[in-house]
C-alpha cells in the first residue's frame, strides 16, 4: 500500500493524533522497498501479509443479513483469524445457528481459522465471572446487549488466542472489497507506527446515500460529523486552539494494538467508538494521572487513514440514528475532562434535536474497565468447557 505520511499531528500528553492519510495505491507490489519521497510511505505486501498473521479481526453481528455476512467474510485476508461475537435473536428463528452454519460452510472451502461465540451464551458469562470481570453482564448475569459489550468478548478471545493487534469490522458491510482494504489500511498503519500502543481509525473517502435521484456521494454520516465535532472540542477546551484533527470519531472500523486494548476503559454499546478517544485523552492526556506508565513514557499513536473504497452499508433507520447521537454525546457529556461550557452546548444540541427534555442529562453509560489482568487462560478454559455456542473452526 502507498500512503500519505501524516500531514499533521496534534500532541496532547503523550498522545500523537495524526490528520487523516490519503491512500495512493492499494497494492505497491511485492517488494519495493523505500519511497523516494519522504512524504510518502511504500508498504510492502510481504511486511502487510506478516502483520495480519498476528492480527484477529472481531465482526460484531446483531441480526444482519446472511448474504452481507458472507461477502465480509470473503473480503477478511487468509492470514487474520475471523471472530464473529453475534448478539443475534436466536427465536422464533435461531438465526446464530444460521450464522454458524454459513460461517462452518464457509470455511470448509477456505480453509481458514475462525472462531464464532454467541453474545449471551451463560458459558461466556460464567467465564467472564470467575475470572472476575462483571463489568459486562446484565442484573440477570448474562451478557449486556450492546455493541461494545460484543467487542470487548472478540478482544478477550483475540487475547486468548495470542493475537498482537485486533480489528474490528462491521458485518453490515455490502463491499467485500472494501472489507479487504480496510484490513490493509490496520496493517499499513501498524507498520507506520512507531510505537507498541497504536490505534489505526479508517476515514471513509465517501458514505454514498442512495435515492431516486440516483446515488449521491456525501462525505459525512449523520452521527459523525456532529460526534467528530464534539470530540474536537474538547480537544480544543484543553490545548487552547481549535482543531479539525479528529475525523473518525464514529468509525467502526478501526483496530488497535492489544498492548493498547487492554489498557483503555471502555463504554457501552454505540458509545464504544467515541469514548476510545475521550479515554484516550483522559488517561494519557496528561490532564488526570495513570496507572499505565510504560504507555505513557512509550508514547501513544493515533492514525486516521482515508479508504479509497466508498463505504456502502445497511440504513438502520432514524430510531438507530438517535440512539446513536444520544450515546456518542452522553459519553462526551459525562467525561470528567469535558469542560462545563461543552456540557451546556451538548445539551442545548440534543435539545434542539429533540432528543433530550428540558432539565435533563444524556444518559450515563457503563463503563467497561480495562482487561489487561484478566487470567485469559483461565477464561479460555471456562469458555470451553461451559458454552455451548462456541466453534472454533479451521
Ligand atoms: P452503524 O453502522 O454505526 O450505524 O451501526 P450498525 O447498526 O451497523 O452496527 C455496527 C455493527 O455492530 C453491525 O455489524 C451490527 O450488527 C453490530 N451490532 C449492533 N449491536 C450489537 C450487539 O448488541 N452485539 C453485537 N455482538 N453486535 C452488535
Ligand atoms: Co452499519
Amino acid at each position: 500500500m502507498k500512503l500519505d505520511v501524516p500531514r499533521f499531528t496534534e500532541r496532547f500528553g503523550t498522545i500523537s493524533m495524526h490528520g487523516v492519510q490519503r491512500v495512493y495505491e492499494l497494492d505497491s507490489g511485492y517488494k519495493t522497498g523505500k519511497s523516494k519521497s519522504e512524504a510518502i510511505r511504500t508498504i510492502d505486501n510481504e511486511v502487510i501479509s506478516e502483520i495480519e498473521g498476528k492480527m484477529a479481526i472481531v465482526i460484531p453481528i446483531k441480526g444482519e443479513r446472511l448474504k452481507l455476512l458472507e461477502g465480509v467474510l470473503s473480503g477478511i485476508p487468509h492470514d487474520c483469524l475471523t471472530i464473529i461475537v453475534s448478539n443475534s435473536p436466536r427465536q422464533p428463528i435461531d438465526r446464530y445457528k444460521l450464522e454458524r452454519e454459513a460461517i462452518e460452510q464457509f470455511n470448509r472451502f477456505a480453509e481458514k481459522n475462525s472462531i464464532i461465540v454467541h453474545q449471551r451464551d451463560p458459558g461466556v458469562s460464567e467465564a467472564l465471572r470467575e475470572v472476575g470481570y462483571a463489568d459486562l453482564l446484565s442484573n440477570d448475569g448474562t451478557v449486556r446487549n450492546g455493541k461494545a459489550e460484543g467487542m470487548i468478548i472478540g478482544m478477550l478471545l483475540s487475547k486468548m488466542s495470542g493475537k498482537d493487534y485486533v480489528g474490528f469490522i462491521d458485518a453490515d458491510n455490502y463491499v467485500p472489497g472494501a472489507v479487504n482494504e480496510y484490513v490493509k489500511i490496520f496493517a499499513s498503519g501498524i507498520a507506520m507506527s512507531t510505537t507498541p500502543y497504536t490505534m489505526v481509525r479508517v476515514s471513509w473517502i465517501y458514505k454514498p446515500k442512495v435515492s431516486d435521484n440516483g446515488v449521491y456521494f456525501s462525505k459525512w454520516g449523520r452521527v459523525s460529523e456532529i460526534t467528530n465535532q464534539y470530540l474536537n472540542s474538547v480537544i480544543s477546551y484543553y490545548t487552547g486552539f481549535e482543531t479539525e484533527v479528529m475525523r473518525t470519531g464514529n468509525s467502526g472500523e478501526h483496530c488497535l494494538s492489544m498492548k493498547l486494548a487492554e489498557s483503555l476503559t471502555y463504554s457501552s454499546g454505540f458509545s464504544v467508538e467515541p469514548y476510545e478517544i475521550i479515554n484516550l485523552l483522559e488517561e494519557f492526556g496528561g490532564i488526570i494521572p495513570t496507572e499505565h506508565q510504560d504507555a505513557m513514557d512509550k508514547g501513544i499513536e493515533v492514525m486516521q487513514i482515508e479508504t479509497r473504497n466508498p463505504h456502502f452499508h445497511e440504513e438502520k433507520g432514524d430510531a438507530h440514528v438517535r440512539q446513536m447521537f444520544l450515546e456518542a454525546l452522553g459519553c462526551i457529556f459525562h467525561s470528567k475532562i469535558c469542560h462545563p461550557e461543552l456540557r451546556e452546548k451538548i445539551t442545548s444540541e440534543l435539545q434542539t434535536r429533540g432528543l433530550l427534555d428540558a432539565e435533563k442529562e444524556p444518559p450515563q453509560l457503563q463503563r467497561i474497565r480495562p482487561f489487561k489482568d484478566i487470567d485469559v487462560a483461565l477464561f479460555s478454559k471456562i469458555l470451553h468447557e461451559k458454552s455451548t455456542s462456541y466453534l472454533y473452526c479451521e
